[in-house]
């Protein structure tokens, strides 16, 4: 392939990529968005195998991409949804791992370049291989507490703001070192590798310092950092295209990112330097004895409630994505709308375990989309609701969010149910969620605990609405 074809390629790639952020900022294009996506990428890998810069071995390529290509489709087809956090995590690691290797490579092999084109160069590794080195530790450690092979709490150092400021200064000054022709030990390398094993302390710090409900916003942060390795190895390789693409996932990662933060009310910068967390749960939120009486309710009971309502939300969380309950919640959804009963879905922006999780199953289920509301637009109709279903949600329905200041998620907008007449919570027990605090809307007046998992206590209900 000529390299004007592959210029044409990677610009009609970089096109679709584009048209491909677009596509996804909306539900009803998020398809069409894939789908540019997949075409652009195809484009950019056959442009790049089969261009001048790749001269031999173009075989090692193919194998390599079969084995991976292989993994990579076992993998997506036996995760759960539930576990996509987890899986997006180690892919970013991958990421990381990769701009690392490209970099040490790169400088191993020798530029051939002097002056200051040697220099830039230098930087540019350099540059990689610390956004790499921080991206794949960082990740590893979000995937092991995600999966729950860690402790989810923070880990709050004494002097943790101090280490990672200390850690700032030496990275900076085994770089200019490292530019400078290796004073450490009279190889170049040296610093290098010093480098490396800091980046490594770094990100390992930087995610063990995050905990609770603020996982959400490292991993939108570690997909931004994830786009920027692969923005710096596209520099080290001289390669347009990977620049390009690096900077798209990384911007949009950050906004990504930012708008997380907005939406729990987090200081980008504190969640980053870490500190919001779990460590205070267990003083503040107390024993379930403490916070009063539960009322359980039948299922009989809120079928009546429900036939009896003229508006009802609902509330979907973790728990109706591992109880696969959307497409009930859908049947439940057309039988009530059918009695000419007002039904709408109040989404919160951190619900379940990924950005949009609930959007995506509730479109699974086809679920109308006109009848799907972010927090913001619903939160001020729960007064005017009658009863309002929580799926297994449990930190996005929790007051203390806003009575508690001492609570780990205070400051965090939620979605204020115990406004409306009648909240029912379904779930199986009285444990926490995510965050790991104890929720006092269940122990309000208006609330009803209906326990069971959420897809047969639904498909109960359903029963008794037909
Ligand atoms: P959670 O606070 O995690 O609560 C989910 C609840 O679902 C649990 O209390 C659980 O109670 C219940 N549940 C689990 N399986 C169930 C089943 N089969 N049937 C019925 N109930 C079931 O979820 P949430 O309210 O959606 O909040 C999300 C939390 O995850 C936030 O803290 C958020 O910060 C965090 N997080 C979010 C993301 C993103 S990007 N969305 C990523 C990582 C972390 P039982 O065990 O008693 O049933």
């Amino acid at each position: 392939m000529s390299a004007g074809l592959v210029t044409v390629s990677y610009i009609g790639a970089i096109i679709l990529f584009i048209l491909t952020l677009g596509g996804l900022s909306h539900q009803e294009t998020a398809r069409k968005g894939n789908l540019y996506g997949m075409i652009g990428m195809t484009m950019a890998v056959l442009a790049t195998i089969f261009g001048p810069q790749v001269t031999s071995n173009t075989h090692l390529i193919v194998v390599a991409m079969l084995v991976g290509g292989s993994v990579g489709i076992t993998l997506a087809r036996k995760v759960e949804m539930t576990q996509m956090p987890e899986l997006v995590a180690i892919l970013h690691s991958l990421v990381g791992i990769a701009a690392v290797l490209v970099g040490y490579v790169n400088f191993m092999g020798g530029s051939g370049l002097t002056g200051v084109e040697k220099s830039i160069h230098e930087v540019e590794i350099y540059v990689g291989v610390l956004i790499g080195a921080i991206t794949f530790s960082g990740s590893v450690i979000a995937f092991c507490k995600l999966s729950g092979k860690i402790s989810g709490s923070p880990l709050m150092l004494p002097a943790r703001h101090w280490l990672n400021l200390g850690l700032l200064i030496a990275s900076i000054y085994f770089g200019y070192d490292f530019v400078h022709q290796g004073h450490v030990g009279g190889d170049p390398m040296i610093p290098l590798m010093i480098m490396t094993g800091i980046a490594l302390l770094f990100g390992v710090h930087m995610v063990m310092a995050i905990g609770g409900a603020d996982m959400p916003v490292v991993v939108s942060m570690l997909n931004s950092y994830s786009g920027w390795a692969a923005s710096a190895t596209g520099f080290m390789l001289s390669n347009d295209l990977l620049i390009v693409v690096g900077a798209l996932v990384g911007s949009s990662g950050a906004i990504l990112s930012f708008i997380m933060c907005r939406a729990m009310n987090r200081n980008f910068i504190s969640v980053i330097a870490g500190g919001f967390g779990t460590d205070t749960a267990a003083v503040t939120t107390g024993t379930v004895e403490d916070q009063g009486e539960v009322v359980p309710i039948e299922t009989n009971e809120v079928a009546s409630l429900l036939q009896n309502a003229k508006e009802v939300m609902i509330i979907p969380g973790y728990g109706m994505a591992v109880a696969q309950a959307q497409h009930t919640v859908n049947e439940i959804t057309k039988t009530l709308r059918a009695k000419k009963i007002n039904v709408r879905f109040g989404i919160h922006p951190v619900a379940g375990r990924m950005p949009g999780h609930m959007n995506v199953l509730l479109a699974e289920a086809k679920v109308p989309y006109d009848i799907v509301f972010e927090m913001d637009e619903i939160n001020d109709d729960f007064p005017a609701t009658d009863v309002s279903i929580v799926v297994g949600a449990n930190d996005i329905v929790n007051p203390s969010a806003q009575d508690d200041p001492n609570s780990p998620i205070a400051g965090m907008p939620v979605l204020e149910c115990w406004k409306g007449t009648t909240t029912i919570v379904l779930k199986r027990s009285m444990a926490t969620g995510y965050a790991g605090v104890q929720n006092p809307l269940f122990f309000k007046e208006n609330t009803r605990m209906y326990f069971g998992d959420a897809k047969e206590s639904l498909d109960a209900v359903l029963k008794e609405l037909l």
